[in-house]
């Protein structure tokens, strides 16, 4: 057994990646799966929704293992348990992983896989691993899409989102073919989508034809803009487990089980 490797991915702010990658680990975990979250987004959002006790600015985490500057710590040293049972985390706090993304840029070799790297004495450990990237294309979500079996675009229905979606595209072809043929994309969560808006239906619908022309799936279902989801995941709560929110629960168990077609590895 060896875990499947999942980033959530748009070099956008806002659309919801941590979002969905913090209500994807819940569904994994609510059918029994041991998921590891790391968070490879400087901001770390990730990690203050799901540390399951206050961590330090100065915690190690995932800058620690991916730095050349820290070679004696490894990715299973900074591990902290999450906020369920059957979660862990790879935190990021504080400006560590800003600082190693720019310690990236300029390393001569292999900078492309430290993070595939530094994962693998740990594959054996998880059913799941979820990457949550940072709202670039940058070394640090290269090397998630190095990392990773399958990445997911997380996008809103709008006109710059649709126009975004082209670039992300080309760099997970890109990554595919130098670095990653292991890779597959799964397709668009569409996210915070307001039914009740003729513009959202509108860029919804040109994302469809997008997704049609370039072959590429727009994933259903398609989630819908509620505050009961966001209060959710900022305070680390499963959507399951929100008396607000429970009936959104399915969503993402449906996108959980479509991204892994229902087949861990
Ligand atoms: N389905 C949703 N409904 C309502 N608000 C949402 C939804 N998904 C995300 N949000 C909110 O939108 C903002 C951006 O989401 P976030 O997941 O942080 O995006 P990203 O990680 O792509 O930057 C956050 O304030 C979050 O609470
Ligand atoms: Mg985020």
């Amino acid at each position: 057994m060896t875990a499947l490797t999942l980033t959530l991915t748009n070099q956008k702010g806002g659309t919801g990646k941590t979002n969905c990658a913090v209500q994807l680990a819940a569904a994994a975990v609510r059918i029994g799966r041991r998921v590891l979250f790391v968070d490879a987004d400087p901001q770390g959002s990730g990690t203050a929704a799901l540390a399951s006790e206050g961590l330090d600015e100065d915690a190690p985490g995932l800058a620690n293992a991916l730095s050349n500057q820290d070679p004696e710590t490894t990715l299973p040293d900074v591990i902290v348990p999450g906020v369920w049972a059957g979660l862990d985390l790879v935190p990021t706090t504080g400006g560590g992983l800003g600082i190693v993304r720019d310690e990236l840029v300029v390393a001569p070799l292999a900078r492309e896989r430290r993070l595939r790297d530094a994962l693998a004495p740990v594959l054996e450990r998880y059913d799941l691993i979820v990457i949550d990237t940072g709202p670039s294309l940058d070394q640090l979500t290269i090397n998630a899409l190095v990392a990773s079996d399958v990445a997911v675009a997380v996008s809103v229905a709008d006109y710059f989102s649709s126009r975004g979606l082209v670039q992300l595209l080309d760099t997970i072809t890109t990554v595919q073919q130098h670095y990653a043929p292991q890779l597959t994309f799964a397709g668009v969560i569409v996210n915070r989508y307001d039914a009740r808006t003729k513009q959202a239906a509108h860029w919804l619908a040109q994302l469809r034809e997008a997704a049609d022309a370039q072959g590429f799936a727009v994933l259903e279902p398609i989630v819908p803009a509620r505050t009961a989801i966001a209060d959710a995941t900022a305070n680390g709560v499963a959507l399951h487990e929100s008396p607000r929110a429970k009936d959104l629960a399915d969503l993402f168990a449906q996108h959980l089980e479509t991204i892994t077609e229902g087949a861990f590895k």
